[in-house]
């Protein structure tokens, strides 16, 4: 056959000690939201991953070139950061940014260090749809414009803000958003 081999893994996933897969179909139907849309008939239903590598309730395993759709990450479960992740958890979850705790103040501090001047200031978010909806935000602030331009067809969020630039109709549902947003098509001028 034509098909390419898997490259070796050593990893061992867990069991998979869950519902069967006609079961979570069912639980999709009925409790989770239907905007939450998948885009297959038999969707996968994924146990673990590791690195690279993903596994599905049935122990087959997928070499995931990507990890995610258009936002990436580092792969799937990198020990380095599931290490960092579960000491931040077993030190310190939550308590107001009116004080100081070091995890923070470390990151920026690196961060920025790869930055060139004058870019040394960092304000994290915890999603995409809120650093677009900051950047449209202080991007009116700042020069006290108020339209923006966006690609049509492009998705940039899903909060009240970042909606208005996402340009796709089937995110829009009907109900006025964008006031300010004016969509362009781009063309490939060749
Ligand atoms: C290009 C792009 N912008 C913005 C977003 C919104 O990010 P989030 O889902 O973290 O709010 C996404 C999410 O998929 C995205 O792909």
């Amino acid at each position: 056959s034509m098909r390419a081999k898997m490259p070796p893994c050593n990893f061992v996933p867990e069991k998979y000690r869950s519902y069967p897969y006609e079961h979570m179909l069912k639980i999709r139907e009925q409790n989770i939201a239907p905007s939450l849309r998948m885009y297959y008939k038999k969707p996968l239903l994924l146990h673990q991953g590791h690195m690279q590598w993903l596994f599905d309730y049935e122990g087959r395993r997928y070499l995931d070139l990507f990890a995610g759709i258009v936002t990436v990450s580092v792969g799937h479960c990198h020990p380095k950061v599931t290490m960092a992740a579960q000491k931040q958890l077993a030190c310190l979850w939550h308590t107001t940014n009116i004080y100081m705790h070091p995890s923070i103040h470390e990151y920026a501090e690196k961060l920025t260090s790869f930055l060139p001047d004058p870019l040394k200031v960092v304000y994290l978010t915890n999603s995409g749809s809120e650093a677009n909806d900051l950047a449209m935000f202080m991007a009116r602030l700042y020069t006290r414009n108020f339209d923006v331009i966006c690609f049509r067809g492009a998705y940039h969020g899903g909060s009240p803000y970042a909606l208005g630039l996402t340009s796709i109709g089937s995110y829009k549902h009907g109900v006025a958003n964008g006031i300010g947003c004016s969509t362009v098509r781009f063309l490939f001028l060749i």
